[in-house]
């Protein structure tokens, strides 16, 4: 049985920041929220948050977290244990005493700002402890800069001795490269009886989880194949790093998967993106949230695409799409704009500067140029002329536009909101029309020309 417990009580004081360490965002999740994804393949009995600084937004982002919802819905519910004042890792791992009273399995314990360890290091790290039958087994690396970690070290079994905070180290102790991946797996029966021995005696005046290992025996040290994954963020500098390895994983992972990715230097996408094998995505695009695209289809150069479903063979050129669905074979841009629940049919053209807010468009319509459309039901076939506009927004209220099949809307046209427009209805260019219109007519909403023969101004 293993419970997890997440330290996540630090402000991170290196980060200069307001808001917690822990949920400072990496490509789409949360440091903290990365941590508990990290143990998705693990048989979890408890989940465990350590909250202190800024608790409560941990909280609130934590349980309103959507990257965390297809995690396994057979895993328990995250619970949340106050650290009021932070006194260090070991004195947070202390505030679970109440918590774990007569708990017997193990305990693994992850920093909340250790966000890029994969599921299957995690696994191995359990995997030994339990065949070994350890107190306590950690991750270590050895790292070509150790700066500012905790440094191991062993006997020549791999038993930890002891583990010196980098601050606290003498400048022999600094030669030595193997350091503490913050990731451990303690056999709770073994740590709940040593926990309160230990003693804020170092620089900082913390009480560190890091001394538990002077008390418990045997402590084993398990080196990570790939270094890269025990990142600790503490600065800037670092979550900038993290999104360096962050995204050539990702992106690695598209292009095995049958991705062309052209110019992947010039590309970001979120891990919280799929795509189908086929799809190709040009230079200087943007993949984020949940969003899915499908196989066949061209996204790019130069665009956005977040929170948004994109069907079959659809062409995305220098747009910007979110919270919003294309359906297959439809084209957009170049330079559209789809927000706010925007769901556009097959085979459809949203052209050149268009924005589309919250309007659902049937199959085979095209909008193809210098258009804006919000909250809009359009049908097949409709064909909407350059320069449209629906006019939603009375200035206290939005109200609906609604245009059946087939019907054509003259270029330069204005359909004032609330307005229905049946099918088969041609409106004439450069019409204001205020009033419902009925299927198969002609609509003329427009002052009639005059032209006067001859006129002069007079000087
Ligand atoms: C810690 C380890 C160090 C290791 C490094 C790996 C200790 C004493 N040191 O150092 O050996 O190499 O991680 O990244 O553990 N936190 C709390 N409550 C507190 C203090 C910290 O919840 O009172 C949380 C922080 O929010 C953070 C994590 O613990 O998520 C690590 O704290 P941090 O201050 O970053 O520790 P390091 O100095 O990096
Ligand atoms: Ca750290």
């Amino acid at each position: 049985m293993v419970a997890i417990a997440i330290l996540a009580a630090g402000r991170g004081t290196r980060m200069k920041s307001d808001l917690p360490k822990v949920l400072h965002e990496l490509g789409g999740r949360s440091l903290v929220e990365r941590v508990i994804h990290s143990c998705k393949e693990i048989q979890i009995s408890r989940r465990i948050v350590i909250v202190g600084y800024r608790g409560k937004l941990v909280k609130e982002s934590l349980l309103g977290s959507k990257g965390l919802q297809d995690d396994n819905p057979q895993f328990p519910p995250i619970e949340f244990v106050e650290q009021t004042e932070q006194l260090g890792t070991g004195h947070a791992i202390q505030q679970l005493l109440p918590h774990l009273q007569g708990f017997q399995g193990d305990l693994l314990v992850l920093n909340g700002d250790v966000p890029l360890l994969r599921s299957q290091t995690i696994k191995t790290l359990i995997a030994i402890h339990q065949e070994h039958k350890n107190s306590a087994t950690l991750l270590t690396a050895n790292l070509p800069n150790p700066q500012g970690y905790g440094r191991v070290f062993t006997d020549s079994q791999n038993l930890v001795q002891q583990i010196v905070e980098h601050r606290d180290c003498t400048q022999a102790q600094k030669q030595n490269h193997r350091i503490n991946a913050g990731v451990y797996c303690f056999h709770w029966p073994d740590l709940e009886k040593i926990l309160p021995e230990l003693k804020a005696d170092n620089d900082q005046k913390e009480y560190y989880l890091t001394d538990t290992v002077n008390f418990l025996n045997p402590v084993m040290a398990v080196d990570v194949e790939d270094y890269q994954e025990i990142l600790g963020i503490n600065d800037r500098k670092h979550l900038a790093t993290a999104y360096d390895i962050l995204q050539t994983r990702i992106k690695d992972e598209w292009m095995a998967a049958g991705v062309t990715l052209i110019d992947p230097n010039s590309i970001t996408i979120d891990d919280t993106v799929k795509l189908q094998p086929d799809v190709i995505v040009e230079p200087q695009t943007h993949l984020r949230g949940q969003t899915s695209i499908g196989s066949g289809s061209h996204i790019g150069p130069g665009s956005l695409i977040e929170n948004s479903q994109i069907g079959e063979n659809v062409t995305v050129l220098y747009s910007v799409i979110s919270d919003s669905k294309v359906a297959d074979n439809s084209r957009i841009g170049p330079y559209a704009h789809l927000r706010g629940h925007a769901e556009i049919g097959a085979n459809c053209r949203v052209g050149n500067f268009v924005e589309l807010k919250n309007a659902q468009i049937g199959d085979r319509t095209n909008i193809a140029h210098l258009s804006y459309l919000g909250d809009a039901t359009l049908g097949e076939k409709v064909n909407i002329g350059a320069g449209t506009i629906t006019a939603n927004y009375d200035g206290v209220n939005k109200h609906k536009t609604k245009i059946g099949d087939r019907t054509k809307i003259g270029a330069n046209s204005v359909l004032v909101a609330p307005i229905t427009v049946g099918e088969d209805v041609t409106v004439a260019a450069g019409s204001a029309v205020t009033e419902d219109v009925s299927d198969d007519c002609l609509v003329i909403a427009r002052s009639r020309q005059v032209v006067k023969p001859g006129w002069k101004l007079n000087s």
